[in-house]
């Protein structure tokens, strides 16, 4: 059985797949082209494919062969699952193992830019710490003050949790209804989006990339929350309209934002750039040692399971088995 690798990963996954099938890896690090994927992907039974990989209609189309793809990332937009599953082919995720390390993210941005540390950061090294100042670089309180969280699953839930040293108000919007821990634990209450952006403090965004949420933060949205508010985004660039927000950052309708991603990546919005409010992480999220690692065994077992005939552990589309061609 053949595999296509996109990128170097964490050798442990690497020799996990070299012990059972013929593995062709892209060793250089840098994304394929689309070129290079379209032409990687003839033949082969299996790929572990990125974000940055496009495996939309056309790439899946041309490779009714693949019997599994398995994607290096929790969040699966970069595939068109249902093109996948027409063509009975299993695509899986890696949901669990990057949760805290997301968390984590979200609340190092969150604190980089209430209390301004990127730019005290800069200014310190410019030479401009001339002493104490009563006035210098004041940014914005985090304890006791409301937490709203956008989207309460796995990520959005961990990422609440950790405010309990913070002694936080908790709401969250949630589509899929009550998240009965956040409740029980932080006595966290379930709001609809306005009353959430109206009221809180910092808003975190952890939904995932469907065409319902592209856009669920414009300008309508950024202008309901308070000009002493922060946004952190770790979700998906696209969730927010960039352009709106730059505004917002620049007319000070809100105090600052966190960013993690971005609605073009690797291209960011020319004006965020120039803003001392915007903190700007290039996509890190989940990208510890200990995370980027169990990422890549969990999407080599996908890939094992599915060439070994099993239903892979993280499958997003079961349903592909109803579909699956004898293959
Ligand atoms: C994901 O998993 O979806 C992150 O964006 C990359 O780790």
């Amino acid at each position: 059985m053949k595999v296509l690798v996109t990128r170097p990963l964490p050798n442990e996954a690497i020799e996990m797949l070299k012990k059972k099938f013929d593995v062709t890896l892209n060793a250089e690090d840098r994304p394929l082209t689309r070129q290079e994927l379209l032409d990687g992907l003839k033949g082969k039974d299996g790929v572990l494919c990125l974000l940055t990989d496009k495996m939309n209609a056309e790439a899946i189309g041309a490779n009714p062969q693949l019997k599994i793809i398995a994607n290096y990332a929790v969040g699966y937009d970069n595939i068109d699952v249902k093109a996948a599953t027409a063509n009975g082919i299993p695509v899986s995720n890696t949901p669990g193992v990057l949760t805290d390390a997301t968390a984590e993210l979200a609340w190092s941005l969150l604190f980089s830019a209430a209390r301004r540390i990127p730019e005290s950061d800069r200014f310190t090294r410019d030479g401009k710490f001339k002493g104490w100042g009563p006035m210098m670089l004041l940014g914005r309180g985090i304890t006791g003050k409301t937490l709203g969280i956008i989207g309460a699953g796995r990520i959005g839930a961990a990422f609440a949790l950790k405010s309990k040293g913070f002694n936080m108000n908790v709401v969250y919007y949630e589509a899929a209804g009550k998240n009965e821990v956040l409740e029980k634990e932080l006595g966290a209450k379930k709001v609809d989006l306005p009353e959430l952006l109206k009221n809180s403090d910092f808003v975190s965004i952890h939904v995932p990339l469907t065409p319902e949420t592209k856009h669920l933060i414009g300008e309508k949205e950024l202008k309901m929350m308070k000009p002493t508010a922060v946004l952190v985004n770790t979700a998906r660039g696209p969730i927010v309209d960039e352009k709106a927000l730059a505004k917002a950052l620049k007319e000070k309708w809100i105090f600052a934002a966190g960013l993690d991603v971005y609605e073009n990546e690797p291209k960011i919005e020319e004006e965020l750039l120039k803003l001392e409010n915007a903190v700007l992480v290039p996509h890190i999220g989940s990208a510890t040692v200990e995370t980027r690692t169990r990422m890549a065994t969990l999407a080599a077992e996908n890939i094992i399971a599915a060439l070994e005939n099993k239903i892979p552990p993280t499958c997003v589309n079961p349903d592909f088995a109803k579909l699956k061609k004898s293959k």
